[in-house]
């Protein structure tokens, strides 16, 4: 079967698949076969989501040059390499013989893809491309790709659904597009079969307080606020209070990272259930303010966490809100920990727990 496009938007199609989601409960992963490999499991989402494989007894290698991961994230076997390591890459297809890969390896700070755009087409487009290439070799054809709303750009319409154009307006943004333009191409020509899941913000760490965020630098809201409250950042600047949003601070989309994580193995047995193409947003359809998500953090910590305002920063959208039920319908998926109160009060035990974050 050909994979489809609408406009240049993948769509999600396969009559088998849709009726084996309609016939399946929301509350069911479905079916899963190792092992996977997961490119980028060191990292943030990716530990996480090897945490939920593991916990479905699924086999899993991790692939991570540990450039931005954690050594101490990961408990499933590590190989340490970089995707830019061609005949390393080849190595591993050939030992571990994965049956689908989900890749999270990505460089993803906005603000540098604009000063050093050169980074992020090395690491998020030729470093992508030398995986399609090692997954063509090697006959592995079902792949879950980390996109992002960022491949949106300004959007047309809110909330902002699979419908929007996807124009992005940064070099970020831009790469993401090209490899979900890559992953259709491939799909169309050699019979991949791949999910491009447009994250929102991803938020939260893990109920136990032993998986976490720790990006260096950190640039997200959450582990910010909770720096503060830690003791570590004598306040929280908030970028413009003049937007066209209730309190006039900038509105997002958080989905909890556990949430994220089941999104990922949802679609990954969809994929090895036949499925071709699935393209879809993962967000809660629910917005929060800079000025709410401070304040829940306020509660939750029971620390003032001062803030200082700021300046806008050039190329913040007002609002940035997931749209439409398509995730739903293709994955039977619906957040389920995405609760504010919850996302914070599960970050800041793993903040409390990890103070400066991981030890590697
Ligand atoms: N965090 C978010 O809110 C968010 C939102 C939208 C999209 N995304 C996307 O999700 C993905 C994961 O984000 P994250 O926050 O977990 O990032 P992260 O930096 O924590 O994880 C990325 C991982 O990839 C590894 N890596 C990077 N380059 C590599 C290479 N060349 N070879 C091998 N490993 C390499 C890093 O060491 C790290 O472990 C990224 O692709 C990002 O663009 C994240």
């Amino acid at each position: 079967m050909q994979a489809t496009t609408d406009g240049g938007h993948a769509l999600c199609i396969i009559g088998s698949v849709m009726a084996e989601n309609s016939a399946g409960s929301e509350n069911e992963v479905g079916d899963l076969k190792g092992p996977i490999l997961v490119v980028g499991g060191a990292g943030y989402i990716g530990s996480h989501t090897v945490r939920a494989l593991e916990e479905k007894g699924v086999p899993v290698v991790v692939l991570d040059d540990l450039s931005t991961g954690h050594r101490e994230a990961v408990k499933a076997p590590l190989v340490q390499a970089s995707l830019s390591d061609r005949a390393g890459l080849a190595e591993v297809f050939a030992e571990w013989a994965p049956r689908s890969v989900m890749h999270f390896a990505a460089r993803c700070y906005v603000g540098e893809s604009v000063t050093d755009p050169s980074i992020y087409y090395r690491e998020n487009v030729i470093n992508a491309w030398n995986l399609l290439e090692a997954m063509r070799e090697a006959d592995c054809r079902e792949l879950v790709f980390s996109s992002t709303c960022a491949t949106y750009g300004i959007p047309t319409a809110l909330p902002l659904t699979e419908e929007n154009p996807q124009v992005p307006v940064n070099p970020y943004g831009r790469t993401k597009l090209h490899m979900e333009h890559m992953m259709e191409d491939y799909a169309n020509a050699y019979g991949l079969r791949y999910a491009a899941l447009r994250y929102f913000n991803a938020a939260g760490a893990a109920n136990a307080g032993d998986l976490g965020e720790h990006h260096d630098p950190e640039t997200h809201l959450i582990p910010l606020v909770l720096q503060v409250a830690l003791g570590q950042r004598d306040e929280i600047s908030v970028f413009g209070d003049d937007y066209p949003t209730p309190d006039g601070t900038c509105v997002r989309d958080y989905i909890h990272i556990v949430d994220l994580a089941d999104a990922h193995l949802r679609a990954l047995s969809r994929l090895q259930a036949g499925a071709q193409i699935l393209a879809c947003n993962l967000g809660t359809g629910d917005g929060y303010s800079v000025r709410e998500v401070i304040d829940a953090a306020r509660r939750v910590t029971g620390h003032p966490i001062p803030e200082r305002m700021a300046g806008r920063r050039p190329g913040d959208p007002p609002e940035l809100v997931s749209g439409g039920t398509r995730a739903f319908e293709l994955l039977g998926w619906r957040p389920q920990h995405s609760d504010l109160n919850d996302i914070l009060a599960d970050a800041w035990r793993f903040h409390r727990a990890h103070p400066h974050g991981y030890s590697d």
